[in-house]
């Protein structure tokens, strides 16, 4: 099995078009040693085509720049089977209407409250009733495993996760199961095991135990303090408000990692253009370097 990772940048992506702080900033003028970052995406296979787990607003991009997913088998070709969005986020989900030229329905995964949200708040699967249509599977929120046509090699399981669903959902304030997963991916020959959850709210018993269960956790790397945004006048909601735990404190994400064993591998996913980790001389940085926790970048490649 392998992962690809499309995109590692939160929304907005890194640098963000309007965005001025110190990292974006830094980044154009080359003040501060960080690299570039799309939004959240990544592509898992296992020898077969590949599923895309998250379309965000950069896909077409991401593409160019992936060897895996370019057409060479006809006049019109993808590498992308299958698509599932984790959660109805604008960075999860816009680029769905890039794909409308596919010539076949959109082999397309998601829970029941997504199904909802992006028929009704941001009726994108309507829309592309129009285009491609939607071929819709039902993700478990049981946890039972499941299995994507064209997608040899892979058997996924979800988890429903504490976070938020987006802002134009009913259930924004009101969080029903499923309208945020995480999902292990798993080798089927190997067994060896990935756990992914690029927005992840709260500590949980059951989410530690599929990371636990795991030999990589891609997890949730948005913010490092709760108010990240507060702190920079961006907004006036924490990181745990908006439905992702900080990196740093006694109940963060780097104290709740160092509980893995010792020989998971840890890295962090979908993170915010002002999250200081971007830099790379920054000692935030380093002290994950310490905690032995990595950033996923644009084209990390993972093999299972
Ligand atoms: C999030 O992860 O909280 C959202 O993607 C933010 C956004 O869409 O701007
Ligand atoms: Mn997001
Ligand atoms: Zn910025």
């Amino acid at each position: 099995m392998q992962i690809i990772v499309l995109g590692a940048s939160a929304g907005g992506g890194f640098p963000q078009w309007n965005c001025n702080c110190r990292n974006c900033a830094g980044l154009r003028d080359g003040s501060v040693r960080a690299q570039a970052r799309t939004q959240s995406s990544i592509i898992v296979g296992g020898g077969g085509d590949w599923a895309l787990l998250n379309a965000s607003p950069d896909i077409l991009e991401q593409i160019r720049h992936t060897p895996a997913l370019q057409p060479n088998r006809g006049l019109r070709d993808t590498g992308i089977a299958a698509v599932l969005p984790v959660d109805c986020q604008i960075d999860h989900t816009t680029g769905l209407f890039m794909l409308r030229e596919r010539g076949v329905p959109m082999q397309f995964w998601c829970t029941d409250p997504v199904y909802e949200d992006l028929t009704t708040g941001n009726p994108i699967l309507k829309v592309l009733g129009h285009y491609c249509g939607i071929d819709r599977q039902t993700v478990p929120l049981d946890g039972t495993p499941f299995r994507m046509p064209g997608v040899p090699g892979v058997e996924f399981s979800a988890l429903p996760l504490s976070s938020k669903a987006a802002p134009y959902s009913p259930h924004r304030e009101q969080s029903v199961p499923g309208d945020n997963i995480g999902l292990t991916l798993s080798d089927t020959v190997s067994g060896k095991k990935a756990f992914y959850a690029p927005g992840l709210g709260a500590r949980d018993p059951a989410v530690f135990a599929a990371m636990a269960a795991a030999d990589v956790v891609l997890v949730d790397g948005t913010f490092w303090t709760d108010d990240e945004m507060i702190a920079l006048g961006l907004s006036k909601k924490t990181a745990r408000d908006i439905g992702h735990l900080p990196q740093s404190g006694a109940d963060g994400m780097i104290a709740w990692l160092d509980e893995l064993p010792a020989t998971t591998r840890k890295i962090l996913i979908h993170i915010n253009n002002t999250n200081p980790i971007l830099d790379e001389d920054s000692p935030e940085r380093a002290e994950l370097t310490r905690h032995g926790i990595e950033l996923a970048f644009d084209g990390l490649q993972i093999d299972l």
